[in-house]
């Protein structure tokens, strides 16, 4: 298993969790961490567990076994929450979860008011990050008349607005057309560089992890671990065609293709 230091903001040390309900193991001990402000994807294949490690993170299910810190305070340990205070996390599904009666504005207060920020801060707030993601215009907009990209981009003021600690993206762009998804890519990269929030990026798409990341942790097909953690040394800004990320994403497919549970299919003879 690969090795991780263990003195970042997120750590996440040897997790196992089964769901109570199929007694089914989803996460085999994985492990790994983020720094402060550090943009890091988790890669793996579907059903490995990617979006049970982020629910751990933003605390709906707690570790069987293992450790979590998040910005030195131990959140879970040996399958009990340590802390009775969970950090405040941004939480960007793979759909946006948008409640369709309200308003976008009405969509990020709900959020401000479950964060307990001040309601003198929200409108500055809404219109801060809603500017930030390009959106400023839609805050009185019901969700069902937005365009996919704009509600994903609705979905990601509302993380942000929160001032979380952290930001746990799950898939977001993994339903829209190719074109919108790299606009959003490079938005996201560019509000990064702005926020420079620490964000968990988790995608089964290596191409998408090796043009966002600065650190890729590579998960087995399910039950999941860990298996390698790959540091992305390409500068930033960088272009989604650039040919040394292209030689990357074909060094990481070779080398997942084992854990990723591929075979090679055998010509029928005759
Ligand atoms: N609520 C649940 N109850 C039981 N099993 C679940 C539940 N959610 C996910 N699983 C199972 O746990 C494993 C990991 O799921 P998940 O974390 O959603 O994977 P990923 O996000 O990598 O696609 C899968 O085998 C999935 O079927
Ligand atoms: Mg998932």
């Amino acid at each position: 298993m690969t090795v991780v230091p263990s003195d970042h903001f997120i750590n996440i040390e040897d997790v196992f969790f089964s769901y109570p309900q199929s007694n089914l193991l989803a996460l085999d001990g994985a492990s790994l961490s983020v720094k402060r402000s550090e943009f890091a994807c988790i890669l793996g294949p579907s059903g490995c567990g990617k979006s049970t490690l982020l629910n751990i993170l933003s605390g709906l299910f707690v570790p069987s076994k293992g450790r979590v810190t998040i910005d030195g305070d131990v959140v879970f340990n040996d399958g009990q929450m340590a802390s009775g205070k969970l950090p405040r996390i941004g939480y960007v599904f793979q759909d946006d979860r948008l409640l369709p009666w309200r308003s976008v504005r009405q969509n990020i207060e709900l959020a401000l008011k479950s964060a307990a920020i001040p309601k003198s801060e929200w409108d500055g707030l809404v219109e801060h990050f809603l500017g930030l993601c390009g959106i400023g215009q839609y805050a009185d907009t019901w969700p069902g008349n937005l365009s996919g990209g704009q509600r994903k981009r609705a979905a990601i003021a509302r993380a942000m607005a929160i001032d979380p600690t952290s930001l746990l993206m799950d898939e977001p762009f993994s339903t829209l057309d190719e074109v919108n998804a790299r606009f959003l890519r490079r938005e996201l990269l560019e509000l990064w560089q702005k926020t420079k929030q620490t964000i968990l990026f988790v995608t089964h798409s290596v191409r998408e992890a090796v043009y966002l990341a600065d650190t890729i942790y590579i998960m087995t097909k399910g039950p999941g671990k860990v298996m390698e953690r790959l540091t992305i040394d390409v500068a930033r800004p960088r272009q989604y065609e650039d040919p040394r990320l292209t030689e990357i994403e074909g060094s990481i497919i070779s080398s997942v293709l084992n854990y990723w549970g591929y075979y090679e299919p055998t010509a029928v003879q005759g």
